[in-house]
């Protein structure tokens, strides 16, 4: 694969499933996905893209929210993670914007959130968990019965899904200069749309 030729999410989907055993490992490379497609939308937007070029920008934004992780069962240690699979997916083609981004959403990586698409990597990737959090404790265990509302209160509830880091979910708002609660319509309306193909 050449830089020309962009970013194929369907190949992105497959190494990312190749690499990864674990079914929420993929869930959540899929659910981060979704939310930084809709970032790409965004943007193209933003720049007065033609429908062609935005779908082609949304596909690269994609493609980094399938492969941020996807070397992580295999090489999860700081040392490793994402350094090895950078390094694979460099000798591949794909593009570095792409690289750069999934470096970027590693704080201790060295490399700061810059460009757009790594701060909507960066944005996503915390939030993506915590709605999935928010969506399993529902009856209905449905993302369509999560709300905005919802999501905030459980922001502050400091016991509930512990493991998310509240101040990175916050610093990705902030990085994309959107209030937290539009960054969190923006990701629950993407993985909402999404539903079937996340299993929520
Ligand atoms: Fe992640």
């Amino acid at each position: 694969m050449q830089m020309s030729d962009g970013c194929s999410a369907i190949k992105a989907e497959a190494l990312l499933r190749e690499w990864t055993e674990s079914a929420s490992l993929v869930k959540h490379g899929l659910a981060v996905a979704r939310c930084t497609e809709s970032y790409g939308f965004r943007e193209a937007a933003r720049r007065g893209m033609s429908a062609d070029e935005a779908s082609r920008l949304a596909e690269l934004y994609r493609c980094a929210g399938l492969l941020h992780d996807f070397d992580y069962q295999r090489h999860p240690t700081p040392e490793e993670h994402p350094f090895v699979g950078v390094k694979f997916l460099r000798e591949q083609g794909w593009p570095e914007q792409m690289l750069h981004a999934i470096l970027a959403h590693a704080e201790y990586s060295g490399v700061p959130p810059e460009t757009h698409l790594d701060k909507a990597l960066f944005a996503s990737d915390e939030l993506a968990g915590f709605l999935t959090a928010c969506t399993l404790v529902k009856p209905s265990r449905s993302i369509a019965d999560v709300e905005v509302a919802g999501v905030m209160k459980k922001m502050k509830d400091k016991a509930f899904a512990r493991a998310v880091k509240r101040e990175d979910i916050l610093r990705g708002a902030d990085l994309l200069e959107i209030p937290l609660q539009e960054h969190i319509s923006n990701c629950l309306r993407a993985m909402q749309e999404h539903a079937q193909e996340l299993g929520l």
